[in-house]
């Protein structure tokens, strides 16, 4: 088994990222962010779906800290080909994965996974977490286009709602939070965003979702299939906020670390959801 006692990663701030982390190092309790790592219903999520890795050739796709590659290797993968395109990271997960004895079993790449790349090698099982504050934010398309071997999480799926109801909360910026530092620019951006606010359509709040909301439209999409530049689906709104809620198989995103999505303040009709698969971006027609 390879070691890596003696030898530093490259970069200083690890070395002290990794003794921050040492009380915490339970094999199964580290990755990139703490909000992500101690994410209890993602970390569980993944170590239900990763069972299936037992016996397998697999890759995981943005091993990050290493912390899924660590659940698979612990199921019983074969051998993982662990990826991570950031040098900083890969460096930080390689150390990790190494001093914590699991890397006769793993091949660290530090490139930018793509599936149309990769078909020589002798993969049964792809596995990632590339996903943003919405499923595509991490240009899950073209990095999983023509992928021939089975991806999990696999299903993307998004429920469009509508909230007919009032809002309590009117944007504000939130000083001295968000203070620029300048006067001047701080006054400013408020005019800006009270402004906005009297625009018929607008993007209203970021972080929030809406209860007693209508589902008004969805998609499912496989990954392993081919995957659309757009996503269009038939809605019909005249007023309220419309939002998404991102689902990976049916793991609901924003009961872990993600984010809720943008929202869209709507006063005239429209009939059309449209997404963008590269970024996730969506707007209403
Ligand atoms: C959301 S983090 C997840 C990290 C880790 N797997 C975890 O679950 O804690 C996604 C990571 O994937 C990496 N990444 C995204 N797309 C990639 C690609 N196509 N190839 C290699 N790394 C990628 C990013 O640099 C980032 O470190």
């Amino acid at each position: 088994m390879e070691k890596n006692r003696g030898r530093d990663p490259p970069i200083y701030f690890m070395r002290s990222k990794i003794q921050q982390l040492i009380p915490w190092m339970h094999p199964y309790k580290i990755g990139v962010g703490p909000t992500m790592i101690f994410d209890k219903p993602r970390n569980k999520f993944y170590w239900e779906l990763l069972k299936q890795c037992k016996d397998k050739v697999c890759v995981e796709v943005g091993f990050g800290t290493g912390i899924l590659t660590l659940m698979a290797l612990h199921h019983g993968a074969k051998h993982i080909y662990a990826y991570e395109k950031d040098p900083s990271i890969f460096e930080l997960g390689k150390y990790i994965i190494e001093e914590l004895g699991f890397s006769d079993r793993v091949t660290f790449v530090n490139e930018n996974y793509k599936s149309k790349d990769h078909r020589y090698l002798d993969i049964e099982l792809i596995f990632h977490e590339i996903i943003g504050r919405n499923i595509w934010k991490e240009d899950i398309s073209n990095t999983f286009r023509g992928a021939t071997t089975k991806i999990v999480p696999n299903v993307l799926a998004c429920n469009i709602r509508l909230f007919k109801g009032s809002v309590g909360r009117k944007p504000t910026l939130d000083l001295p939070r968000y203070s620029t530092g300048c006067e001047w620019l701080d006054k400013t951006y408020l005019e800006v965003l009270k402004d906005l606010w009297k625009e018929k359509d607008t993007i209203t709040y970021d972080g929030i979702s809406y209860p007693n909301s209508r589902l008004i439209g969805s998609y499912k999409v496989s990954i392993n299939n081919w995957i659309p530049q757009t996503i269009e689906v038939d809605i019909e709104v005249e007023n309220g906020i419309v939002f998404p809620e991102y689902y990976i198989d049916d793991f609901k995103l924003a009961e872990g670390h993600w984010v809720v999505d943008k929202s869209i303040k709507v006063n005239k009709k429209y009939t059309k959801f449209i997404q963008n698969t590269t970024d996730g971006n969506w707007w209403l027609e």
